[in-house]
């Protein structure tokens, strides 16, 4: 059976998982289109999100990990606590099959059992690819925050997107 006919599992992430979390989080930075970061990361670079307490899913099929989706801390004031900030890479050769949507899907459900009441990101206004899966996972594009920084010395626009969770969902 081919890695991409194989059933999706959508799990928690473990230490063992980080290498290849690091490597496709890798791929996206060296593509340029979805961070102002610039270096490659390894594995020991993201150990913190191991055990931290936030939201940090991986997508896994045929038992190898095709990408990963976490939740951190979106500020430092306690007032702001129930809100993530989120971020979602899928492998290159495992896009365009759904799994940024269900990785999406899943964070949300994760973050809204560990209490959170808001997911957002910031989305370089050109990464077509993840406005459209934030928009299939039911973020709302809350307005463009221009020139927001540098990437290569170009300014970058970049799509606010945040989907409401659990009591603020409610709240209508
Ligand atoms: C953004 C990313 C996670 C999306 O993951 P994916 O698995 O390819 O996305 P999906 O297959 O779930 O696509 C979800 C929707 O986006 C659409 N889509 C996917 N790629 C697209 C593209 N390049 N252009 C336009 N739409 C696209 C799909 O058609 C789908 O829409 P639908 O549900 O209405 O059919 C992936 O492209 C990626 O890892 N990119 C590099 C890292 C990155 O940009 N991360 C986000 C930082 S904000």
């Amino acid at each position: 059976m081919s890695p991409m006919a194989a059933e999706l599992l959508i799990r928690p992430a473990r230490e063992t998982d980080l290498a290849t979390v690091a490597a496709i989080y890798s791929a996206g930075i060296a593509e340029r289109i979805a961070t102002f970061e610039t270096s490659p990361r390894t594995a020991s670079d993201l150990a913190d999100w191991i055990g931290d307490g936030q939201p940090f899913l991986v997508a896994e099929r045929g038992g190898q990990v095709v990408g990963w989706a976490r939740a951190g801390d979106y500020s430092d004031r306690c007032v702001y606590s129930g809100v993530g900030e989120h971020a979602v890479y899928v492998d290159p050769q495992a896009r365009s099959a759904g799994l940024g949507r269900q990785l999406l899907e899943a964070l949300a459900a994760a973050a809204e059992e560990a209490g959170l009441y808001k997911l957002t990101s910031r989305v370089f206004t050109d990464n077509a690819a993840s406005r459209a899966a934030h928009l299939a996972a039911g973020f709302t594009e809350v307005g463009v925050q221009r020139r927001h920084g540098r990437l290569e010395g170009e300014w970058k626009d970049c799509v606010l997107v945040e989907r409401l969770l659990g009591p603020a969902a409610e709240a209508g």
